[in-house]
Parts: C-alpha cells; sequence; structure tokens
C-alpha cells in the first residue's frame, strides 16, 4: 500500500499548511479532507438541502460532482476555493459530518487519493477510520485561543474586536461538535504523536512531522 501521513486535529490547528508543506517535501499528494465536507455543505446549500436532513445531505455527498485542479477546487465546474472557507460553511461542514451516512459516502473517495504517490492526508479521522495503516498518524493541536488568533489574522480581524470574539466561541463551538459526535469524534489516538503547535512555527512543526517520517 501506498505510504500514508495521517494528520488530525481541532479547527485551525495549522495543520492544513503543515500537511501540504509535508506533502511537498516529500513529493507525495495531499489530501484536505475537511474540503469534502466543506463541499457537501456547500453543495447541499446551493440544492436547498438543510444540512439536517442527513438522508438527502449523504445523497449529495456520494455524488459530489468535485475536480481538484492546479490548487483549484471546481464543484461543478465553479471554482469555489474561497467559498468553501467561509465560516458559514464551516460550521455547514461540522454539522453534516456528524452524520455516519455522510462520512460513509465520503470514505472510498478519500481512499482513493492514496493510489499513486504516498499521501498525506489532513482532517479528523485519518489515522482512526479512513488510513488505520497509516505509517505515521500526528495529532496536531494547539490552544483554542491562539488557533483563533491564527484565523483572525488570515481574514485581517482585528483581536480587540466583537469579530474576534465570534471566531474564539466559533472555534470553541466546532471542537464541541468534533469531539463529542457519536462517530469518528476527533481523538488523540495512542498510537499518534502529539503535535502541539502553540508555541512552534510552522518550519519548525513540518521539521519534527519529516523527522518522525524519517526515523
Ligand atoms: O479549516 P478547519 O480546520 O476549521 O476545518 P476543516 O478541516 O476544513 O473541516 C471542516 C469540518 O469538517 C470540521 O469542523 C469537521 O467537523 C469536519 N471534518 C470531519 O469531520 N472529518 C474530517 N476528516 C475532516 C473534516
Amino acid at each position: 500500500m501506498t505510504a500514508v501521513i495521517a494528520i488530525d486535529g481541532p479547527s485551525a490547528s495549522g495543520k492544513g499548511t503543515v500537511a501540504a508543506r509535508v506533502a511537498a517535501a516529500l513529493d507525495m499528494d495531499y489530501l484536505d479532507s475537511g474540503a469534502l465536507y466543506r463541499l457537501t455543505a456547500l453543495a447541499a446549500q446551493q440544492q436547498s438541502v438543510a444540512w439536517d436532513d442527513e438522508a438527502a445531505v449523504a445523497a449529495i455527498a456520494a455524488q459530489l460532482p468535485v475536480e481538484f485542479v492546479a490548487g483549484q477546487i471546481l464543484l461543478q465546474g465553479e471554482d469555489v476555493s474561497v467559498r468553501i472557507r467561509q465560516e458559514e460553511i464551516g460550521m455547514g461542514a461540522s454539522q453534516v459530518a456528524k452524520w455516519p451516512a455522510v462520512r460513509a459516502a465520503l470514505l472510498q473517495r478519500q481512499r482513493d487519493f492514496a493510489r499513486n504517490k504516498g499521501l498525506v492526508a489532513d482532517g479528523r479521522d485519518m489515522g482512526s477510520v479512513v488510513f488505520p495503516d497509516a505509517k505515521l498518524k500526528v495529532f496536531l493541536t494547539a490552544t483554542a485561543e491562539e488557533r483563533a488568533r491564527r484565523r483572525a489574522l488570515q481574514l485581517h480581524i482585528d483581536l480587540d474586536s466583537e469579530a474576534y470574539a465570534a471566531i474564539v466561541a466559533d472555534i470553541k463551538q466546532r471542537d464541541l461538535n468534533d469531539t463529542q459526535r457519536a462517530v469518528a469524534p476527533l481523538k488523540q489516538l495512542p498510537d499518534a504523536h502529539l503535535l502541539d503547535t502553540t508555541e512552534l512555527s510552522i518550519e519548525n512543526a513540518v521539521k519534527k512531522v519529516l523527522d518522525w517520517y524519517r526515523q
């Protein structure tokens, strides 16, 4: 089987950036599994399907007309790379992700990314469900306040503003959704390396993962 590095962790922990850089350094493919949940939430919204309608959302997830081309994410041919990053869609993703039928509908699609070169996959259940035999598992985290600070910087939001307080609340809500749900809850696995990036730069986080992989 193709070598897989599974990087799981909470919202805005920086796992996407770290995973993409590790993939580039090792010339591996990269799977942003959260994008699939975000795409599912967006497609449901576009079709006026409620995020709590498990069967209808699962049908959408099973049929997602998505293409990943040259850094762009196309849904039915339309570039939605920016749209799916909105907080509203992130919250929708976390709502549709709690449904077993939705997760099942996306399972094979995720495994298909591990076909060619090695794969670095980031998400919540990469090491537990999607790639339990991954060569390396990492649990990448940081405090909720630090994660909110990073997201605010990305969005050019002032740290004294109400908008920042809303981001902290959103991140805490998403942590609750992701860790408390019945299926594939986010947790640190016994065989995963803990990488707390609260006081670690991206470069050093990437280096740490590469060191573990090459050990
Ligand atoms: O960017 P952020 O870390 O906030 O989220 P994301 O990785 O894009 O994922 C969006 C949402 O999808 C998360 O809040 C999770 O609820 C869900 N998700 C999941 O359940 N399983 C995954 N493997 C990836 C994402």
